[in-house]
């Protein structure tokens, strides 16, 4: 049962609460016509919490929701930066593993899934964030294993979103290049092995091997497959 949130804090945005779903992106892309552009759903659970890679997103008491938003931003950068941004504020110093998975002692903390929704034009982007709550062992997960209230923590993010959703490209790449933590890893690409060196101004990965420099786009590479 949906029930719309009295959201105690004064926000723009329209806050849900569910119980139990399936997976709060897929309710959003298949129901956006519904709603109102920022949209916020919020699950205590999911049945079938889906990650990127058509991974499975299993979660226990953790932090889930999705944001429906129906103009177009470099929400690919802007989500991991507000992200790192609201839990600085909550004494946890995350940093985002390009493209856009979030770490906390080298392993993962939170992950983003970006979909966008077109219907001959561009209709809506949902941006789903599961955050742990708490260790993850089967996964080599992190949790934030800290006494957060989890409303607190989202409202701080939207606030951390909507502050970065006014900048401009360059400043959001300078901002997400600072906070990264990919640099010098070890990566495979198509059978070889790269150190990762950079990320360019178009927020791809710059790879390096003994026979120079190549440059790698998200969608060309699942790094956490290829990270040794
Ligand atoms: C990843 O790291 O692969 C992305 C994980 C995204 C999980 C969140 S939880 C809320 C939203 N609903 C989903 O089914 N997935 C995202």
């Amino acid at each position: 049962m949906m029930t719309i949130l009295n959201w105690k804090y004064k926000t723009k945005y329209h806050y849900y609460l569910v119980d139990s779903i399936p997976s709060t992106n897929t309710f959003l892309k298949d129901n956006f016509n519904e709603y109102p552009d920022n949209t916020i759903l919020i699950a205590l659970k999911q049945t079938a919490g889906r990650g990127r890679y058509d991974r499975v997103w299993r979660s226990d008491n953790d932090i889930m929701f999705s944001i429906l938003l129906k103009t177009n931003g470099n929400y690919e950068i802007i989500t991991p930066l507000a992200i790192c941004m609201a839990l600085d504020s909550f004494g946890i110093n995350a940093g985002i593993k390009w493209p856009n998975d979030i770490y906390l002692n080298d392993k993962k903390l939170a992950g983003i899934l970006i979909e966008d929704v077109f219907q001959l034009k561009f209709e809506a982007s949902i941006i789903g964030i599961g955050i742990n709550m708490t260790d993850k062992e089967s996964v080599d997960g992190i949790g934030l294993n800290k006494d957060i209230d989890r409303y607190d923590l989202i409202d701080s993010i939207m606030k951390k979103f909507d502050k970065l959703n006014k900048l401009n490209h360059d400043e959001l790449i300078n901002l997400y290049r600072k906070r990264n933590i990919v640099y010098n890893k070890k990566v495979y690409y198509k059978d070889k092995i790269y150190t990762a060196k950079d990320i360019d101004i178009d927020g791809h990965l710059i790879l390096n091997n003994e026979d120079g420099n190549i440059i790698v786009s998200s969608d060309e590479i699942n790094i956490k497959e290829s990270l040794i």
